[in-house]
């Protein structure tokens, strides 16, 4: 049996630069995984089984089972295996769970195998299934362009705690929803993050002036509450809120993991549930 942790992220900045033909969007964002996972354990069997803690979640719609039928028959495999998925990441939001657990079982999966697909070629499988799942093959920081799956590889601000509110705001096809409220208005030319990227090229601590988000503007009008969960946030003692990806889940960084556990314990007091987190490099992913 194999089993290894699937990172959630959060999008440092994330700014949206044009539509394309295609119909997605060119990105320029910087990724950062987070010590909060899921769990995806793989053993041998005849045939593909998908296994969750979690209701409704073992259908071939999950992302886990369509990249363990996509890695068999890529790969012309007759060996199939039971997938064990634990959800620990919250469900659609913004925290590019369930492409982690993809990535997670493309990696597991290909090792179970003994398939030896080199990282490029699982790359290519993993962008087929989403535009974020190629960068969880490595994880830690990293600048994505394209649709957000061409990647450079980044210095992780080590030792970076954050704390994450995520609200439980369901709304139906989120991804494609908040892309496409956007208008022209939204698309921002990339400079903001190539000062984010130089930044943490050279090492240096993130450069929050530089943090921004094109789903900003709409993500108020698009998640009923959200509003409510970043002012909880502010009250509790937030210096500033983010959001991470195309939402609903808002972030703030904090300057040591004591200053993390004391604005939970105060959110905790307005009925709000906070998760403390750091930055995981590529390294401690691998
Ligand atoms: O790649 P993924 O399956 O996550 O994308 C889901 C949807 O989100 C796409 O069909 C598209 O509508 C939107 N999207 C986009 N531009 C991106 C990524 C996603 O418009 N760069």
């Amino acid at each position: 049996m194999i089993t290894l942790k699937a990172y959630a992220k959060i999008n440092l900045g994330l700014e949206v630069i044009s539509r394309r033909e295609d119909g997605f969007h060119e990105l320029a964002t910087v990724l950062q995984t987070v010590s909060l996972f899921d769990e995806i354990a793989v053993a041998p069997a005849d045939a593909l089984t998908l296994r969750c803690d979690r209701k409704g979640m073992t259908g071939e719609r999950n992302l886990v089972w369509k990249a363990a039928d996509l890695l068999q028959k890529e790969s012309g495999t007759d060996q199939g295996a039971v997938i064990d998925l634990i959800k620990t990441i919250p469900i659609a939001a913004g925290l590019g769970g369930g492409s982690s657990d993809a990535s997670a079982t493309l990696r597991s999966l290909n090792a179970l195998w003994k398939l030896d697909l080199d990282t490029p070629r699982l790359a290519e499988l993993a962008s087929q299934l989403g535009s974020d799942v190629p960068f969880f093959l490595q994880g830690g920081t990293q600048l994505g362009t394209g649709r957000g799956e061409l990647l450079e590889p980044l210095l992780t601000p080590q030792g970076q705690w954050l704390v994450i509110v995520s609200p439980d705001i369901r709304v139906p096809g989120k991804t494609p929803a908040l892309y496409g409220r956007l208008g022209p208005d939204d698309f921002t030319d990339g400079s903001t993050t190539a000062k984010l990227t130089e930044a943490l090229r050279s090492g240096e601590a993130i450069p929050e002036e530089c943090m921004v988000n094109a789903f900003e503007r709409v993500a108020d009008d698009a998640f009923p509450g959200l509003d409510r969960h970043r002012n909880v946030m502010l009250k509790a003692g937030a210096d500033q809120v983010h959001l991470s990806g195309s939402g609903p889940s808002l972030f703030s960084l904090v300057k040591s993991e004591s200053a993390g556990v004391a604005l939970r314990r105060r959110l905790g007091g307005l009925g709000f549930h906070g998760i403390v987190v750091q930055t995981v490099t590529s390294e401690e992913q691998n």
